[in-house]
């Protein structure tokens, strides 16, 4: 069974800019077909604008498709009650781009962390702490740290945050929307490096989605193109990358800069 296939999903925004003005809509996802297999990193490339969050949010629930139907672990999400829906979207995780607004200032990192956990199980105060020191340590941070306010964090450490909490239930899938996208390009193969790893030893499913198609190459297995909400081109083996033809593929591609150089 694969863990995620999308059919035939499509979004359209309908904005209005004055009651005088006609209502404009913008079709963001059109008809998009996808199917994910388990421990698989699929990356969903595009410029800005193609509808990749907005696939992403869709597949989180936080935006309703027009059409279609989103299947998790064989199930589809529209159609589950609510305690069937937070069953299933534990093992559905995310880290957005923004990791300074994706944390509440006034938590401690202890607490940002045990959010989802005392969310979904009931640990004495002595267990969380320790699972959240053990979590720290997978993403490279002190279990010191778990008294620290996020202010006293850099970006790269706050996105290592943000990964633990995202890791801290076990998911099966986490959707990551270019989260490292406004990291230093050194930060960016630390956090690359630190999500294959976490990957293999957790047995992960990625969608990472980027407008980044070196950071895609780096971490992902397989990847599709994104252009005016439709896939455009396809990729299995990314060794195949450079034969991608669609002109967007081709203008992601031109951005290139020399390959990363690959440390794991
Ligand atoms: N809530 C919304 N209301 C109206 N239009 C929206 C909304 N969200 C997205 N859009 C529009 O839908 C289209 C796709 O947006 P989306 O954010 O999915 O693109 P993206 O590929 O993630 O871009 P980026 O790389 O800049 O993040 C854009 O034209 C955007 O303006
Ligand atoms: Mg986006």
């Amino acid at each position: 069974m694969s863990i995620l296939v999308l059919k035939n999903i499509k979004k359209t925004y309908l904005l209005r800019n004055s009651v005088f003005e006609k209502r404009k809509s913008i079709a963001a996802v059109k008809n998009i077909s996808l199917t994910l297999e388990h421990g698989v990193c699929l990356g969903i490339v595009g410029e800005s604008g193609s509808g990749k969050s907005t696939l992403g949010k869709i597949i989180l629930g936080l935006e309703k498709p027009d059409q279609g139907e989103v299947c998790f672990l064989g199930k589809n999400l529209h159609k589950l009650n609510s305690k069937e829906l937070k069953e299933l979207r534990q093992n559905l995780q995310v880290v957005f781009q923004d990791c300074y607004s994706a944390v509440n200032p006034r938590l401690t990192i202890g607490e940002i962390i045990a959010e989802p956990i005392r969310n979904y199980k009931r640990l004495s105060s002595v267990e969380e702490e320790n699972q959240v020191q053990q979590l720290l340590k997978k993403v490279g941070l002190s279990p010191e740290d778990v008294h620290k306010y996020p202010s006293q964090f850099s970006g790269g450490q706050l996105q290592r945050i943000n990964i633990a909490r995202a890791i801290a239930l076990k998911p099966k899938l986490i959707i990551l929307d270019e989260a490292v996208s406004a990291l230093d390009a050194l930060v960016q193969i630390q956090i690359l490096n630190l999500l294959a790893q976490l990957k293999e030893e957790f047995q992960l499913s990625y969608l990472f989605i980027s407008h980044d198609i070196q950071a895609v190459n780096y971490i992902a297995d397989c990847l599709v193109v994104m252009h005016q909400g439709e896939i455009v081109e396809s990729l299995d083996d990314m060794e195949q990358i450079e034969q991608l033809e669609h002109p967007v593929s081709k203008k992601l591609l031109s951005s290139i800069l020399p390959p990363f150089p690959k440390l794991f």
